[in-house]
């Protein structure tokens, strides 16, 4: 990597050469057995661009994502480096860190529509979150924090009640949209989403994850999106980068990367692809939504 090529990624992430190293064994693993989840991977996400890491279950995409703001668990092993707009932040300390998380990072986490605290309410997460890092007042905070609900759609039963209700009494589209509100609160230039809709129906999930789509492009942010859904990745991403055991086995624009791939573990997913299009033909023709 050349001095010219850090230069030119001034507004970008960029990792190079990252490897995690998970010192007791997998997550199911009873063996004291290290797990390398990843391995001297290497990839950009530019302000402007939507970047889907893709692969299977297991093949390091959260590792690799969650080593960014240095949110591992402690006692990981992390080498290579992670530069955030042409700066090294991957020796920095936790405080320094705290300074570009949410702020300059923002995460929607693997999961984030279980991740609320039950008996605080939307309101009291995201104020949080503005009083703490933006130093706003708890009045202020409360009027942004509305203003950040109707930025991602939560305003149809008026943003008040939004407000106030509490983690359960939100649909889990709701859940997820309140989350993207909160990492969008400090007004972040990159924003790293792991899976942001799994858990979600498939038109919910399109709804939430358009959107995220055109708020980015809208703020000029970056965006890495984690996810194993090849089909739903390749329709948003501009740039895809496949993992698989830990390794950035293809990388690429997504029209390219899907309609040449050059990696045999690209190519089946790419099967997988063109067998679930037939399947959602066979929905759009057979079963239009009323
Ligand atoms: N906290 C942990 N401690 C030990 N091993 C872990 C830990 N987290 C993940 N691993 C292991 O690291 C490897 C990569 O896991 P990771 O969660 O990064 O994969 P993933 O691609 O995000 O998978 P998924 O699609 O299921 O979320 C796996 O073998 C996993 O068991
Ligand atoms: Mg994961």
């Amino acid at each position: 990597m050349t001095s010219a090529m850090i230069s030119s990624e001034k507004t970008a992430i960029e990792l190079r050469n990252l490897s995690v190293t998970y010192p007791g064994g997998g997550k199911n693993n009873k063996e004291a057995r290290a797990v390398k989840a990843v391995r001297n991977c290497s990839f950009s996400v530019a302000r402007g661009n939507i970047v889907g890491l893709v692969g299977e279950s297991g093949s390091g995409k959260s590792s690799a994502l969650m080593a960014i703001p240095g949110l591992l668990p402690p006692g990981t092993l992390v080498s290579g480096q992670i530069f955030c707009d042409g700066e090294d932040i991957s020796a920095l300390s936790e405080e320094a860190l705290n300074v570009w998380r949410w702020r300059r990072i923002a995460l929607v986490p693997q999961g984030a529509m279980n991740s609320f605290t039950p008996h605080l309410s939307v309101e009291r997460h995201i104020t949080e979150v503005l009083t703490h890092h933006l130093g706003m007042t708890r009045r202020e905070g409360r009027g942004y924090a509305a203003e950040l609900l109707r930025t991602v759609g939560l305003e149809a039963e008026g943003t008040s009640s939004i407000l106030d209700r509490y983690p359960h009494e939100l649909s889990g589209g709701q859940k997820q949209r309140a989350a993207l509100a909160a990492a969008l609160a400090c007004g972040p230039d990159f924003l790293l989403a792991d899976e942001p809709t799994t858990a979600l129906d498939v038109i919910t999930q399109k709804e939430v994850l358009d959107m995220t789509a055109a708020l980015v492009r809208e703020r000029g942010m970056g965006l890495l999106l984690v996810t194993h859904d090849l089909p739903l990745a390749a329709g948003l991403c501009d740039i895809l980068i496949v993992m698989k055991d830990g390794v950035v086995v293809e990388s690429g624009p997504s029209r390219l990367l899907v309609g040449a791939p050059s990696h045999p573990y690209t190519r089946r997913l790419i099967e997988a692809i063109r067998s679930l299009e037939k399947t959602e033909e066979t929905r759009e023709t057979g079963g239009e939504r009323l």
